[in-house]
């Protein structure tokens, strides 16, 4: 990976100046132009999903094909009544902030080293010409606790590590039970997803996304689908919107519900599911003088995975719709799709 700007900094005198938008960040088409529904209308919106009604046996059934089809037409959704303390979830944030508020001198002493993910920076440049987004970023390996890499987790304010011990354990065993209803709501065995994903990796990353006077020529983040599992996300104020979905060509702005998490298929799920859940385009815009922080938790598939349809989630007389793939070999696609804008789901896919 590659050393560049710090966005924070480069936002703060770019925001003074009548200066046009650096080359490296410029997008091609104005992220205005085209069709943009903002989801006002609630059949436009992501869908919700509650955990409680999963949980209640009277309604449990009724909620779980809801969620194979969030996962299946939207491959995202929004999901309430989650069980995890509002607190947890606000300590997590607001030390998020509080770190990312710091001079950039103070936060280099977590910056990323050559030839690591984790840390303060870019992690995903990895070449010169590439374009570039509007944010900064903090990526860390959360779970398990002994695979933690402390040298890049922030010691100010000093109960980051803690906030994001807890969060993290949260989000994690709710993603197990996701997965669980998830399986259900598609007719296959409830755990057939954990032995997957069970005590597997847990990838944080905070997004630090500083106003632009130019917001539409810039993204903060580029279209892109999750390499992951599932993904969690949490924003920080809820009255800006950044996240959008690219839903039958058209890009759907995300109201993100306040204490809600948004939740989505990765590529991974996809591939293991055959496709009965799908891993969909999404990207961040960026406000013209608010702020946006929000975290996204990636849960792993475990590392050593032969990434291929599950054969309880292939119906009986379907297609197998994915060839399959070492996981390893998949995460190198990955990174090189990132490059040269090949779809690296696009080639497991089977006629
Ligand atoms: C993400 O795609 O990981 C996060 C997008 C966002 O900041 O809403
Ligand atoms: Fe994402």
């Amino acid at each position: 990976t590659l050393p560049v700007a710090n966005v924070q900094e480069l936002a703060a005198s770019f925001n003074k100046s009548d200066d046009q938008v650096p080359e490296r960040y410029l997008v091609k088409e104005a992220t205005t132009d085209g069709e943009l529904v903002a989801g006002e209308d609630s059949s436009l919106a992501i869908p919700v999903i509650d955990l409680a009604k999963l949980l209640d046996p009277r309604s449990s059934e009724e909620e779980c094909a809801k969620l194979a089809s969030a996962c299946h037409d939207w491959g995202f959704f929004q999901l309430i009544n989650h069980g995890v303390p509002y607190e947890v979830a606000g300590n997590l944030m607001n030390d998020v902030a509080e770190f990312v508020k710091q001079p950039l001198e103070a936060k280099k002493a977590w910056s990323q080293q050559p030839g690591s993910l984790e840390g303060y920076g870019q992690a995903f440049v990895m070449s010169e010409d590439q374009r570039l987004d509007w944010g900064d970023m903090l990526y860390l390996q959360v779970q398990p606790a002994a695979s933690r890499d402390l040298r890049f987790w922030p010691t100010h304010p000093a109960s980051f590590g803690r906030s994001v011990d807890v969060y993290s354990s949260a989000t994690a065993k709710l993603s197990y039970r996701l997965l669980e209803f998830m399986a259900k709501g598609v007719g296959a065995e409830p755990a057939s997803l954990l032995g997957v994903f069970e005590g597997q990796p847990v990838g944080m990353r905070v997004n630090y996304y500083p106003p632009c006077r130019q917001a539409d020529r810039v993204l903060g983040l580029s279209p892109h689908t999750d390499g992951s599992g599932l993904t969690m996300l949490r924003q920080k104020n809820d009255d800006v919107q950044g996240l959008q979905i690219n839903k039958d060509g058209k890009w759907f702005a995300v109201n993100v519900l306040d204490s809600a998490f948004v939740v989505n298929v990765g590529d991974v799920l996809e591939v293991l599911s055959n496709g009965k859940f799908k891993s969909v385009e999404h990207r961040a815009v960026i406000h013209p003088n608010k702020e946006r922080i929000s975290v996204a938790m990636f849960h792993y598939p475990c590392q050593d995975l032969v990434l291929s349809p599950l054969s309880e989630f292939v119906t009986e007389g379907e297609k197998v719709r994915y060839r399959s793939t070492s996981y390893q070999d998949f995460l190198m696609q990955y990174f090189a799709a990132k490059l040269d804008g090949r779809n690296h789901v696009e080639r497991l896919k089977l006629e």
